[in-house]
């Protein structure tokens, strides 16, 4: 059984160190896409406080597809350039929204939902699609989460062969 190691009196940079070490621990020997998108989701919503949905979109063509998620039921389908999640896509940068009631497009999936980060999958240089994490609280992600949450992408990335395999 995995358990978590957190302790309140870490430092952001200290708390997403040890998030990265654990996520090294939970990933190493598995590099089946699916298997280690699902325990990531699942990873990301037991270590971080405050967050109501974690998981990814895939890349399909022009639009993102629903992947593996932890949280509310989903909308399926986000066209490239719509939403926080396409915009990610379609720019290839990363969206840290304080407020989602403020973005342009914003895709309610969940009406708890008030801020949001969402980070371009980019393997090989290809877009594979997008991680997205919602808090109900405002202005959730700060640069320190963006910067440790990018870390803990990148060792997924680095541990799973994204190959499409079913
Ligand atoms: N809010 C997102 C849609 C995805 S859900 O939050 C899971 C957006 O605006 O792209």
């Amino acid at each position: 059984m995995f358990t978590l190691q957190s302790d309140t009196s870490l430092s952001k940079t200290e708390l997403y160190h040890s998030l990265n070490l654990q996520l090294t621990g939970l990933l190493t020997g598995e590099e089946d896409l699916i298997c280690n998108l699902s325990q990531f989701s699942a990873f990301l919503m037991q270590s971080l406080e405050q967050v109501n949905w974690a998981g990814v979109y895939f890349a399909r063509g022009e639009e993102l597809v629903l992947g593996p998620y932890v949280g509310n039921v989903a909308c399926t389908r986000i066209p490239f350039g719509r939403g926080v999640c396409g915009t990610a896509a379609s720019t290839g940068e990363i969206q840290r929204v304080a407020n989602v009631n403020e973005f342009a497009g914003h895709i309610a999936c969940d009406s708890a939902s008030e801020s949001e980060i969402v980070l371009p999958i980019i393997v090989d240089g290809k877009l594979i699609g997008v991680l997205d994490i919602d808090s109900p609280v405002i202005a959730r992600f700060d640069e320190e989460d963006q910067a440790g949450i990018a870390c803990l992408l990148n060792t997924l990335i680095l541990a799973t062969g994204f190959k499409w395999q079913l």
